[in-house]
């Protein structure tokens, strides 16, 4: 009773698969697409693209800026369609497509708060967001905007800062790109500054926590800046820093970056943060956790980044417990505060489901749970990079398709793992925390909580992974002894969402000593709202005076 990898199944019959023909699969067919696809990221004429010739004939053109010659709106990128880009950027169908529950987004209940909050926006067009990205909306088949762009787009456009919690794949990375791009369009590129070495001076700059996320934004970046003349590079650890200089002074607007890397660059004198009027810190709860808190410090307070009404400054994320929003308050000015639904919620597109398994039954479990997949990616989430290896092959053992992606494999290696399993080649990816947060992938049908995380947030961004753009997804998490710290948050989260609670869980909350949902420990409210208000968790600023709720 061999697992056979869902795009086997009607391609090769009714044969199975051994590990050894899935390692075969690893260097699979589809590779080809990669190299193309690589040809995208590089942009105008990026590693693998076809245009590599006119880095050299460009390098002469380099200004005081360190960067190629600015076109008519003043930006460094291409501003003439071209169907062969046309066709690369838009024409692949690996991209998410909306699912039934679309249209629900617009059921979820909008809280801004904030002083003078712009309207929202209805629709995409060109009155509301221009002519070049509407066009970009429609190749990209994008019909209407999400209820974060639907707010984000008019408030970050008028010039105010914003910190925005939406759902897990609820559209948040167009909900910063948008209104950047429109007002980038808008303005022109910006002259360098006064007396500028040559330096690459990017104007609007996205922080990410990992690399893999740095890319799929640059990605997404690439696909909304089509034709608008704003040319985006990505920079991120463990991948050649050479390219990625080249890469910059060939044109850079736009900067995505990973910090790491960022802080790197601009310590060897290579970038300067001097014409960054626009600043997205996507996951921003993770950014500004203890992890990354000191190097966004640096880069945003010790780098010469404009300040003030000079620069803008976005958050993004899923999740924004309340110490966390008071850090953030420091790097923002008088910002309009956006939750679809309640912050920190889970997605309702994913069903969650919970079984009790002792340690050392997991791997049985999980054997026994993958066998009844029928269809789409499973992705694995175990806590420790070890585990994580382990699980991986004891799967491949087994004749599992499965691959793995953690901190301590190479940046090839992640990238390898993530392609395989995107493509199907390997339809299980076990995985540490390094792919909870923001990764996008069709397909994912199901995630396994193998180790339940340590903190309800991890939680949410896990099984997020799923069940985005209005698909239906699922999550299994197995619950044991170990998991007492988060289990009561746990069965608040699956009842808010109306999902099955079992007794045993009932009963181990009784026993727990873990945060109770009344307790207010996150968010400054009840999970759901101990005043009755419908989501508890919001503006650490509000008192409930000037918030605007809004349903449907
Ligand atoms: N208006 C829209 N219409 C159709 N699809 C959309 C729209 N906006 C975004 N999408 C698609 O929805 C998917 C999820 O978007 P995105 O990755 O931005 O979600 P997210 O809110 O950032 O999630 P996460 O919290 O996991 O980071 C993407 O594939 C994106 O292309
Ligand atoms: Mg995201």
């Amino acid at each position: 009773n061999k697992y056979v990898p869902p795009h086997l199944r009607n391609s090769q019959g009714s044969g199975g698969r051994t590990s050894d023909s899935v390692s075969d699969g690893r260097g699979g067919d589809r590779r080809d697409s990669y190299s193309d696809r690589r040809g995208d990221s590089g942009g105008r004429g990026g590693y693998g693209g076809d245009r590599r010739g006119s880095y050299g004939d460009r390098r002469g053109e380099q200004g005081r800026r360190g960067q190629s010659r600015r076109n008519a709106r003043g930006f460094h990128g291409d501003l003439k369609e071209d169907p062969r880009t046309q066709a690369r950027l838009f024409g692949r169908d690996d991209h998410q497509t909306t699912g039934i529950n679309f249209d629900n987004y617009d059921k979820i209940p909008i809280e801004v708060s904030g002083d003078d909050v712009p309207d929202p926006i209805e629709t995409y067009s060109p009155e509301t967001i221009g002519d070049d990205l509407f066009r970009n909306t429609q190749l990209c088949g994008y019909s209407r905007p999400t209820p974060v762009q639907k707010y984000s787009v008019p408030i970050c456009t008028q010039g105010r800062d914003l910190m925005a919690c939406a759902q897990t794949g609820s559209g948040k990375t167009a909900g910063f790109l948008f209104p950047i791009i429109m007002s980038m369009i808008k303005r022109g590129g910006s002259d360098p500054p006064e007396n500028a070495r040559r330096r690459i001076y990017p104007e609007a700059l996205v922080l990410a926590p990992t690399r893999e996320l740095a890319q799929q934004i640059h990605e997404e970046a690439k696909r909304f800046t089509y034709a608008t003349g704003i040319a985006s590079v990505v920079i991120y650890g463990g991948a050649n820093v050479g390219d990625q200089l080249r890469e910059m002074e060939r044109g850079c607007d736009l900067l995505v970056a990973t910090p790491g890397r960022l802080v790197d660059l601009i310590e060897r004198g290579r970038l300067g943060m001097e014409s960054v009027s626009f600043l997205v810190l996507d996951e921003a709860d993770r950014m500004l956790d203890m992890g990354f808190e000191p190097q966004i410090r640096r880069i945003v307070e010790e780098s010469g980044m404009p300040g003030g009404i000079d620069r803008q400054t976005m958050m993004f994320s899923a999740t924004f417990p309340a110490n966390i929003q008071r850090l953030a308050s420091d790097f923002m000015r008088d910002y309009v505060f956006l939750t679809v639904g309640r912050v920190g919620s889970a997605s309702k597109d994913v069903t969650q489901t919970v079984e009790f398994v002792e340690e050392r039954d997991k791997v049985d479990a999980l054997m026994k749970f993958l066998l009844t997949i029928q269809d789409g990616l499973i992705l694995i989430f175990v806590e420790t990079k070890r585990s994580c290896d382990y699980v991986e092959d004891v799967l491949c053992g087994q004749g599992f398709p499965a691959c793995s992606i953690h901190g301590d494999k190479s940046q090839r290696e992640r990238e390898d793992a993530l392609r395989y399993f995107k493509n199907g080649n390997t339809p299980i990816l076990c995985a540490t925390s390094v792919a909870a947060r923001g990764l996008d992938i069709p397909n994912v049908t199901q995630v396994v909580n193998y180790d339940l995380p340590s903190n309800i947030d991890d939680y949410v961004h896990r099984i997020g992974r799923t069940g985005r753009a209005g698909n239906t997804g699922a999550a299994l998490s197995f619950i044991n002894e170990s998991n007492s710290g988060v289990v009561r948050e746990l069965r608040d989260l699956l009842d808010e969402n109306e999902q099955d609670v079992p007794p045993w869980l009932n009963q181990m909350c009784q026993f727990s000593g873990g945060r109770s949902s009344g307790g207010g420990g996150r968010g400054g409210g009840g999970r759901r709202g101990g005043g009755g208000g419908g989501f508890g968790s919001r503006d650490v600023r509000s008192k409930g005076g000037n918030d605007r709720g809004q349903g449907g």
